[in-house]
């Protein structure tokens, strides 16, 4: 039995990596999708994929680093299928700089869209979720706001702002049976880390258990 029939999600950032996984183990579990994203191409190809794996879905375009770009996949869901019952905040960005060489355009922007758009697009989905007593929001948190990373204070610094939100809201809405839960993944090979320095990965990958292979 499918796990997710009609049930409606949004997932953002799916036009990549983990969101694109996220948006097609959905759309097979049976669940109706807003899929968004700021890169077109990307997102257009997982809904084609989502799609002939059945699913109905909806593309929003939009920049989850601002209010408006945050909020309207929610909306879109509530205008398309009527509300909302899942809320995947996926979307992020990575870039890595020396803490004295960080711009505060660069740390804004990072706070901005790895960690305000969970806000307000939580935010804008509660009220549909907590009237109708069903609601799940899963934010993609990273092992480094846990751990921190050399040259990925900013990073860090959002990511273990999610975790603090999301066990924040949990506390809140979990009663009215609504669970926040953050995930918070170890390095995987996507398009994100494109812009990680080789050195760097070299000496994540040294740190990583498992057993010892060429190039570690
Ligand atoms: N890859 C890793 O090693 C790793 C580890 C831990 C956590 N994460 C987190 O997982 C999430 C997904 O990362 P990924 O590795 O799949 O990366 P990815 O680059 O493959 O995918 C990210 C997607 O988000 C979209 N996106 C980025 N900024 C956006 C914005 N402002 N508005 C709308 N869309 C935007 C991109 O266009 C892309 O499609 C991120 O939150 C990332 O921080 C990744």
């Amino acid at each position: 039995m499918p796990q997710l029939t009609n049930r409606r999600a949004v997932i953002t950032g799916a036009g990549s990596g983990i969101g694109a996984s996220i948006a097609r183990a959905y759309a097979a579990e049976g669940a109706r999708l807003v899929l968004a994203d700021r890169n077109a191409a990307s997102l257009a190809e997982t809904a084609i994929t989502c799609r002939n794996l059945g699913a109905e879905v909806f593309e929003c375009l939009a920049d989850v680093g601002t209010v408006e770009g945050a909020q309207a996949s929610v909306y879109r869901c509530v205008e398309h299928f009527g509300g909302i019952d899942i809320l995947v905040n996926n979307a992020g960005m990575l870039t890595q700089a020396r803490c004295v060489d960080l711009s505060i355009e660069m740390w804004n922007d990072m706070l901005r869209v790895d960690l305000t758009s969970v806000f307000v697009a939580s935010q804008r989905a509660l009220p549909h979720m907590l009237a109708q007593r069903w609601g799940r929001i899963i934010n993609v948190a990273s092992q480094l706001g846990i751990k921190g990373g050399a040259e990925l204070t900013h990073y860090a610094a959002a990511k273990a702002g999610v975790i603090g939100f999301t066990k924040s809201l949990a506390l809140e809405v979990a009663k009215d049976n609504v669970l926040v839960n953050a995930i918070a993944p170890g390095p995987i090979e996507t398009p994100l880390v494109g812009g990680i320095s080789a050195e760097w990965k070299r000496a994540k990958r040294r740190t990583a258990p498992g057993p010892l292979r060429p190039g570690r």
